[in-house]
């Protein structure tokens, strides 16, 4: 299988991925990592272990549509079987997320469907949520809404900040979204006409 992974900076969940693929021997190869920053830190990474890196700048392009379109033609040149977006920071238009459907996935630092956007953790710790977490979702046109594909738990603990909460989710992130790539590229996942999850994996 061939997996396109989309990164906007750090890019630490490509990396647990890239490792994992490497590591696990997944029937699959990591094709490509695309940003829409030329400056973002896991475009160094990528190269570094041999992996195409292609970047479409966003700046450059006057309307979502004509970013998200130039985005599919540099995706599709590397024929993926799965999208997978990894920190990836621009809302993507309808008819990107439809050209796509049931082959992309995403990480969200929350428990969804609470705190999607932007500034999860602190809303949590400004919820007074005492679990805080992570999922992994199938990619709909609406923002954090996909189907949910796996989720997992960390505590809050008294004196968190944002810093320590995001540290202690992050983690979490390395370990559940190379796991359910795995399982999409093995052939156990899958999402059905109805927008329902079908996994027929182990852990
Ligand atoms: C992660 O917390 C992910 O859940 C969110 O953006 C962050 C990306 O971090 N979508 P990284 O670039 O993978 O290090």
């Amino acid at each position: 299988k061939s997996v396109v992974i989309l990164v906007s900076g750090r890019g630490s969940n490509m990396e647990a991925i890239v490792k994992a693929c490497a590591a696990e021997a997944w029937p699959a190869r990591i094709a490509a990592v695309v940003s829409n920053r030329p400056s973002a830190e896991g475009l160094t990474f990528a190269q570094e272990h041999g992996i195409a890196t292609a970047v479409v700048d966003h700046q450059a392009f006057e309307s979502r549509e004509a970013f998200d379109a130039e985005l599919q033609r540099t995706i599709d040149g590397y024929a993926p079987d799965l999208l997978v977006l990894a920190g990836f920071m621009r809302i993507l238009t309808p008819g990107f997320t439809a050209h796509y459907a049931g082959r992309m996935l995403n990480i969200h630092p929350s428990l969804l469907p609470a705190f999607t956007g932007l500034h999860t953790h602190r809303r949590a710790l400004e919820a007074g949520c005492k679990l805080a977490g992570a999922t992994v979702h199938f990619v709909t046109a609406e923002l954090d809404h996909g189907a949910i594909v796996a989720q997992a738990v960390v505590p809050v603990l008294p004196g968190d900040d944002e810093a320590s909460l995001s540290a202690r989710i992050l983690k979490l992130e390395h370990r559940m979204y190379p796991s359910a790539v795995r399982w999409f590229v093995e052939g156990q996942l899958a999402i059905d006409a109805g927008g329902v999850v079908r996994h027929t994996g182990g852990e």
